[in-house]
């Protein structure tokens, strides 16, 4: 039997946030994401998660990815032995092996924590700590070990005599337990340290076998205790993504320029520009070609669509189209094959049907537009009434002239057309010409008044209305 805890109840004191340090954003998902990532494929039987420092967000969170996890809360927050001990009532009949990791460290791998367990219970040992070399071990515990390799102690940095401190071999914070031996030590935790806490360490230098477990790439023990380090991680993170995409047939053109998340799917011949960054659940089909400077937020796009210097969030695109320079796709929208949306077009909540082009300069909100429709430079859909939102439908065929308002609610049929510069505020049937504007009017011949005739004159001037 196989449980996990992590430890998540810290506030985290040197992000210096106001948000707790393990929903801090990190490679598109949050620092505990991160970490109960890397131990969901040791299928362990239980999950449990202590919480403390603003608890119900940090459960929020957490539920909503859809975990089966059980919380526990440390209240308050004195240290990670502490935390551990809160373990006790819910794991009383619990007899098998503890995985317990710190929430701040994201970057183990799942084979390391697979080989961490497959030797702790080979070994038989009461206690397994998962350990690096650092060249610069600053800011972590020192793992001890007497000359038949046993852990002996484990001394936080703070508390270390300057001696003490050269040993470069440190905790990475990640342990296995023999739960029975371990819950059997907990209550006799003393906080006689320079932070007086309950150190979870001091289980370790209880327990007998106590025995150490090397990473191989120290970088994964990596832990956050502020931005700094938040920071790298985010980097080796990116790497890793990137890597993982190269190698599967997505090419990028900057690599270090671009980010992705762990939710974002490529198809095969992908092309990727610099400076384009993928954030949540995103589908990117093959022969897509995103950016240059291009941001993909939980959207689907399907195979050969084109993203240049755009921005598209929870958008669905099909195949072929084509989206900027300088276009934005907001919410709820939908364009069905080769539609082109060009340059400073904003879309929202809104299906363009195949082939439609709108290319420059408009507003498309709550709309609906079938097939073909052709939208003219500068078209606005004035969908909001100062009160309420209001549907535009377009029929398939129509064209629009540039720098026409379609004032919502209005329904255009099939094959309409629309004068540039209408202002259109009822219905149009299918193939009427719809002119909704002034017609020009001309003066032959006309010249400005002269000055000293103007006063009291009746006669026209540039600044009247023509009739
Ligand atoms: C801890 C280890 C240190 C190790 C390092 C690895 C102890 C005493 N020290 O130090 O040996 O080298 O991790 O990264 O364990 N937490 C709680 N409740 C608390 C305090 C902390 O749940 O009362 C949680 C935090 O949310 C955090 C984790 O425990 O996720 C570690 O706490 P932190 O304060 O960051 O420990 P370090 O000082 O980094
Ligand atoms: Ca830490």
């Amino acid at each position: 039997m196989l449980a996990v805890a992590v430890l998540a109840a810290g506030k985290g004191t040197r992000m210096r946030s106001a948000h707790p340090k393990v929903l801090q954003p990190l490679a598109g998902a949050t620092l505990v994401d991160w970490v109960l990532q890397s131990c969901e494929p040791l299928n362990p039987q239980r999950w449990l998660v202590v919480v403390g420092h603003q608890a119900e967000r940090v459960q929020q969170h957490m539920q909503r990815d859809g975990q089966r996890l059980e919380f526990v809360l440390q209240q308050p927050q004195q240290g990670t032995g502490h935390s551990v001990q809160q373990l006790l009532q819910p794991l009383a009949d619990f007899t098998g092996t503890l995985l317990v990791l710190n929430g701040d460290v994201p970057l183990l791998r799942s084979t390391t924590l697979h080989h961490l367990v497959q030797h702790h219970r080979q070994s038989g040992s009461a206690v397994t700590v998962l350990t690096a070399c650092l060249e610069d071990p600053k800011g972590y515990g020192r793992v001890f070990c007497d000359d038949r390799q046993r852990v002996t102690a484990v001394v936080e940095d703070r508390d270390c005599t300057d001696e003490q401190r050269r040993n470069k071999r440190i905790n990475g914070g990640v342990y296995c337990f023999h739960w029975p031996s371990l819950s059997a030590v907990l209550p006799r935790l003393k906080a006689d340290n320079q932070q007086g806490e309950l150190y979870l360490t001091d289980a370790v230098g209880l327990l007998d076998p106590a025995t150490q477990l090397t990473v191989e790439d120290a970088t994964e023990i990596s832990g956050v205790n502020d931005r700094g380090q938040l920071a790298a991680c985010e980097q080796v993170l990116q790497q890793r993504l990137r890597q993982q995409w190269l190698a599967a047939g997505v090419s990028f053109l900057d690599p270090a320029s671009c980010s992705l998340s762990p939710g974002t799917r490529f198809g095969r011949d992908v092309v990727v520009a610099p400076q384009t960054h993928f954030r949540g659940a995103n589908s990117v089909g093959d022969g897509c070609r995103i950016g240059p400077g291009a941001l993909i937020e939980d959207s689907q796009l399907e195979a050969d669509v084109e993203v240049t210097f755009s921005v598209v969030r929870q958008a669905r695109l099909a195949r072929g189209c084509t989206v900027g320079p300088f276009a934005h796709l907001r919410p709820g929208t939908v364009l069905e094959e080769h539609c082109k949306v060009g340059n400073f077009v904003e879309v929202k909540n809104s299906q363009l049907g195949a082939d439609v082009k709108a290319g420059h300069l408009s507003y498309l909100g709550d709309a609906r537009l079938g097939r073909g429709v052709n939208v003219g430079a500068g078209t606005i859909t004035a969908n909001f009434d100062g009160i309420g939102k209001h549907p535009t439908t377009v029929g398939e065929g129509s064209s629009i002239g540039a720098n026409a308002v379609l004032v919502a609610p209005v329904t255009l049929g099939r094959d309409v057309t629309v004068a540039a510069g209408s202002t259109i505020t009822s219905d149009v049937t299918d193939d009427a010409l719809a002119i909704a504007r002034c017609r020009q009017v001309e003066k032959k011949a006309w010249h400005e008044p002269a000055a000293s005739h103007r006063s009291g004159s009746t006669s026209e001037t540039a600044a009247d209305q023509p009739s």
